[in-house]
């Protein structure tokens, strides 16, 4: 049995943590449910960590699908989050219920994120009317980052702080099962943490929220180009893969790979008669 929206919420009554991660593929989904990861996320990151574009933006609907399906195949009690692309429901409540049920239907996945606050509280709650658990996400919020001017902490003046209170409280209201809270100031997503009876989930927003996500390719050390400073290393795979490809390439070069153990054989005779 997967976990679901109601076990969380009381994960968070409990004051139980709850750790989130995201995921691309079959085999990394497969390790983290192993692993007890409650919720993953198939985040846009994808584009970024995945398919090496430089932002979230250019990511669709179809490359979110292929991945989701991936990633819901690996999995057996993970709730999976799909995350919704650039422009797939900023464009109106149809919109975003067409493309949300798409993660559902097509995708198996159990539930959808999107990025805003007020913004798009008739979307959230559109798609919870209709039956489609809804994950908010505010503070930084990539696929608005030319607006936002960079990756910045967001919430900083009172003002801002103010609207992610908000914000917060809207999607609360709507009917969002969580909330994302990306590069918030730790004290503010304590604030919105107390403030919300439904888990906060941080990245980069101190340890006061309910859960922590991080980018999986951050945590294993797979993604070089930059690591952010909310992320921790809990393993250099870079350097285990690069070295493994290092003694790889100089066992082919040698000849001493492959050795017998790898080599197939056939029958005796087979080959004596081929050999007339
Ligand atoms: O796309 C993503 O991976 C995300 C997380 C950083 C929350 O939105």
């Amino acid at each position: 049995m997967r976990i679901t929206i109601g076990e969380l919420k009381e994960m968070k009554q409990r004051g139980e943590k709850i750790p989130m991660l995201t995921a691309y593929d079959y085999s990394t989904a497969k390790l983290i449910d192993e692993a007890g990861v409650p919720l993953i996320l198939v985040g846009d990151s994808l584009g970024m960590v995945v398919l090496g574009y430089e932002s979230t933006i250019p990511v669709t609907m179809e490359e979110m699908l292929h991945h989701t399906k991936a990633v819901v195949r690996g999995t057996e009690r993970a709730l999976v989050v799909g995350d919704l692309p650039f422009m797939t429901y900023h464009t109106g409540v149809e919109d975003a219920l067409r493309n949300a049920a798409r993660f559902i239907q097509e995708g198996g996945a159990q539930a959808v994120k999107l990025e805003g606050g007020e913004n798009v509280a008739d979307k959230v709650r559109k798609l919870v009317e209709c039956g489609i658990p809804v994950q908010g996400h505010i503070g930084l919020t990539p696929q608005s980052v030319h607006q936002l001017g960079g990756f910045k902490v967001v919430g900083k003046t009172p003002e801002a702080a103010v609207c992610l209170l908000k914000d917060a409280k809207a999607l609360e209201e709507a009917g969002a099962f969580s909330i994302v809270l990306e590069s918030v100031p730790a004290p503010l997503s304590r604030l919105i943490t107390e403030r919300v009876a439904i888990p906060t989930i941080g990245i980069g927003a101190g340890a006061y929220c309910d859960g922590q996500v991080q980018v999986i390719s951050d945590l294993l050390g797979l993604f070089t180009d930059f690591v952010p400073k909310h992320a921790k290393q809990y393993a250099r795979l870079a350097e285990i893969i690069k070295a493994a490809v290092a003694d790889y390439i100089a066992e082919v070069q040698a000849g001493s790979f492959p050795t017998e153990k790898q080599s197939y054989t056939m029958d005796e005779k087979v080959l004596a008669e081929l050999a007339q």
